[in-house]
């Protein structure tokens, strides 16, 4: 039987655990806030805006946002990352992307404090994880090691190729999962798309993990045998549904599942454990920065 692996649920018992901490942050008086930047109106950024508001809410994290005209010139946006950079009320925040065409977005991450960097892509804190000493995991590879934990999956020895090479997902997971570490000391191949033989690297590995972008792209004929499949891929594509398509990830799933021995859903998988992630990241900026110890999940 294979199994399935509920991020849902491993997403909401990290939430809860979260809970004491934010209650012992509130009552020193420093309740952590976290902020929300949108520049522009895309419509999927301002959903995935206000899902992140939703969250805070939920957990008792003080929520806050700012929106930036589309076409404000890019000293604007800046201004507001100054203003965030000394508010001490917002403890993290990001810069959601994408940004407009007209603005670099790696000068936007370079002038976040790198205190309040909650999503982990400020360059000293891109360091600090490479050196194997990180302040913020990126919320999406944190979020596939927790669910690695939870579904008891070891790494130590373990063979992992990981499909994608993105700054948000691939690289940072790569450089996790091969650190001197208990959720660490695997043998990690990163695969992207000049990668000679996908299916070859998929197949020989303990565990897959494929964020990619691409509908479906790993089949269970690139499975091995009782392998693990974590699918970070969100996609939409056309179906007959009320809303005109549906969600699915890198990885046919049905085929895969008839080879795993464990895989993620999508939705349901890797999607609630970055969000989680988000909320213990601004947990522990506010513990930074108040000096507050408080135990995280
Ligand atoms: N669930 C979540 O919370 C979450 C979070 C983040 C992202 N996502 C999803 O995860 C997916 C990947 O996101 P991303 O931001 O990492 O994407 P990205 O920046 O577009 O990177 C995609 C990576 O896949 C590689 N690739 C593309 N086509 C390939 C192919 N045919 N064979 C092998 N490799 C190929 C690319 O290679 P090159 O480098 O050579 O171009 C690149 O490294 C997307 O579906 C995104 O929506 C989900």
């Amino acid at each position: 039987m294979t199994r399935i692996i509920d991020g849902n649920a491993v997403a909401s018992e990290i939430r809860d655990d979260l809970g004491d901490a934010i209650e012992t942050l509130a009552d020193a008086g420093s309740r952590p806030g976290l902020a929300t930047v949108l520049m522009g109106d895309d419509p999927a950024s301002q959903t995935y805006v206000s899902m992140k508001q939703r969250d805070c809410e939920e957990v008792g994290i003080e929520p806050h946002h700012v929106d930036v005209p589309g076409d404000a010139a890019p000293e604007t946006l800046y201004e507001t990352i100054d203003d965030l950079n000394e508010n001490p009320d917002v403890h993290g925040y990001l810069v959601q992307a994408p940004v407009p065409d007209h603005v670099e977005y790696r000068e936007v991450i370079r002038r976040i404090d790198p205190l309040k960097d909650v999503d982990g892509f400020h360059p000293e804190n891109v360091g600090r994880l490479v050196a194997g000493d990180a302040r913020f995991r990126p919320c999406t590879p944190h979020g596939v090691q927790k669910l690695l934990e939870a579904a008891d999956v070891d790494t130590e020895g373990a063979d992992i190729t990981i499909v994608g090479r993105s700054d948000i997902v691939g690289k940072p997971l790569a450089n996790l999962l091969i650190q001197k570490a208990d959720d660490g000391n695997a043998t990690v191949t990163v695969c992207h798309s000049r990668t000679d033989d996908l299916g070859e690297k998929t197949r020989s590995a303990d565990v897959v993990v494929a964020a990619v972008g691409v509908p479906e792209l790993l089949d269970g004929s690139m499975i091995g045998e009782d392998a693990v499949v974590i699918d970070v891929g969100v996609n939409r594509v056309d179906a007959d549904t009320e809303k005109g398509y549906e969600l699915v990830g890198d990885v046919d799933f049905e085929s895969a599942k008839a080879r795993a021995s464990a895989i993620t859903p999508v939705p349901g998988g890797v999607g609630p454990m970055t969000r989680a992630m988000l909320l213990y990241n601004t947990v522990k900026a506010a513990s930074l920065q108040t000096g507050i110890d408080v135990d995280l999940p």
